[in-house]
């Protein structure tokens, strides 16, 4: 059948109806004992294998009958990142009120890189940003843009920064500065903006993984007098590693005093804006000039939305505003916002959304309580942690995270990296819980990031008495 006549067709509609319902019931059944499954699922070389011998046929085949071998072959070999137990990373708790609204909004295939193609969603997306920007401090002259995570948002960020404090000729003196502990797409999203490895400088951080004002200052100082153009200080609002927050106010005093853009990386962090128990830790937050956020970590939304935020929008449009002469059928009023000239991507599905429909179905109070059920949560691991013997705690429970290592005596410190990688391996090859390593202080560490509304007390407790008892197992010192 030819394209044209395969949509137009009555019968072949039916079927991709018949499908996407058989894909509901399945998909909802799934969701309901997602707690009683495996963290994740891993394809054997057989399982890819078969996958590569499927190719591209060049007749078509039933939607329901490739739908259902989708079901089978590919979506069930994962890691079940929203799973209660999964531990991991920044896992992905998304609701099923955001997956109602990313389905609704893939159905719809909204076209918001303009006022004119989606008016409704366009006003939808101002009307968050402001609330969003709201939340953080930020005063009337703010705004920002949907992205599709942290990473685009830091380099969104950074290029309105770049911008902002350094013209065309100084661009090659601009330095940036991060800690050791910024997560991995900030010197990332800086190189893209040609700011090289050589001119970005790594501050060391103090004992509770925060970026160190004194070697920062220092730093900057430094450059200066080599030259060059310090221009943007990057805090992190709770890093991947430990949940940090850098010295906010402090850093952007030293920002303002000299003339430096402050961008602060809430990627995992900022949710914790809407906790009215937890919010003044991100004290400071107001004086930013940027800010990343992600709504797919933790704010329970699916995949590809985060948001950048900026103090003066007007930054924004500075680095992003383009008027080709195809575009200039839709250019928007002054009170509309054409938000394909806010970022890097013009044509851009309506992220917005899925966020509006969990904060309206929800509430922002649910949301910040299911927010502070994750800070509970790390506690009660380090609490039982305790409870064991020969862990140590390297960083306490903050902003849901905690990292601690198994170290018995009598064993080398190269050994006992080697004994909690294999901890964590035998965790994750048991499927209970997600539990995987980072690197602190020079230490091999293992690491809780629990985030999950759903996850409980006794997630937490049982979780950690399975690696108590994988410890024991693999302490025999003829496994280690
Ligand atoms: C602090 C921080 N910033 C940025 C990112 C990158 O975000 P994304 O993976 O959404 O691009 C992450 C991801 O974990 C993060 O933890």
């Amino acid at each position: 059948m030819d394209m044209q006549k395969m949509e137009l067709n009555m019968e072949f509609n039916n079927e991709v109806q018949r499908t996407m319902e058989d894909f509901i019931r399945i998909f909802c059944a799934e969701k309901q004992e997602l707690a009683a499954q495996r963290i994740a699922n891993e394809a054997d070389d057989r399982q890819i294998a078969k996958l590569e011998k499927i190719g591209i046929p060049v007749e078509g085949r039933s939607a329901g009958a490739v739908a259902a071998e989708m079901m089978e072959d590919i979506y069930s070999y994962r890691s079940r990142l929203n799973h209660p137990r999964y531990f991991g990373f920044i896992p992905g708790p998304a609701s099923m009120v955001s997956w109602l609204g990313d389905v609704m909004t893939t159905a719809y295939n909204l076209h918001c890189a303009t006022w004119a193609t989606s008016p409704a969603a366009s006003c939808i997306e101002r009307e968050l940003i402001g609330w969003l920007c709201a939340q953080a401090g930020f005063g009337e002259k703010s705004g920002g843009v949907f992205v599709s995570g942290g990473s685009m948002a830091n380099l969104t960020a950074l290029t309105a920064a770049r911008d902002a404090k350094l013209s065309e000729e100084q661009q090659y003196l601009g330095v940036a500065y991060v800690s050791d502990q910024t997560h991995s797409s900030v010197a990332k999203g800086l190189r893209v903006i040609g700011i090289p490895n050589s001119r970005i400088r790594k501050v060391p951080v103090d004992s509770r993984f925060r970026m160190d004002m004194k070697q920062l200052e220092a730093a900057i100082e430094a450059d200066i007098a080599a030259g060059l153009m310090p221009f943007v200080v990057i805090a992190s609002a709770g890093t991947t590693n430990t949940g940090s927050i850098d010295r906010l106010p402090e850093i952007a005093t030293l920002c303002r005093s000299y003339n430096m853009w402050m961008h602060v990386d809430g990627a995992y962090g900022a949710s914790v804006l809407l906790s009215k128990k937890y919010k003044h830790l991100l004290t400071g937050i107001e004086f930013a000039d940027s800010i990343s956020w992600d709504a797919h970590k933790w704010l329970f939304q699916t995949y590809g939305c985060g948001m950048v935020l900026v103090k003066d929008k007007a930054n924004l449009l500075n680095s992003f505003h383009v008027h080709p002469e195809y575009l200039r059928d839709v250019e928007a009023r002054q009170d509309q916002v054409n938000y394909g000239g806010m970022g890097i991507e013009l044509t851009r599905p309506a992220r917005s959304l899925k966020l509006w429909l969990t904060l309206q179905v929800m509430g922002s109070a649910a949301l910040g309580e299911a927010i502070e059920h994750g800070f509970q949560l790390a506690e009660w691991a380090e609490d039982e942690l305790n409870k064991q013997q020969d862990w140590e705690i390297i960083s306490s429970a903050q902003l849901a995270i905690v990292n601690f290592r198994y170290a018995p005596s009598g064993f080398t410190d190269q050994q006992i990296d080697e004994l909690n990688r294999k901890i964590s391996e035998a965790i994750l090859a048991d499927g209970y819980a997600g539990i995987y390593t980072t690197e602190l202080a020079g230490k091999k560490v293992l690491r809780i990031c629990a985030i999950h509304p759903e996850a409980t007390e006794d997630d937490m407790r049982s979780s950690i008495r399975l690696l108590d008892k994988y410890a024991h197992e693999l302490c025999q010192p003829a496994l280690v």
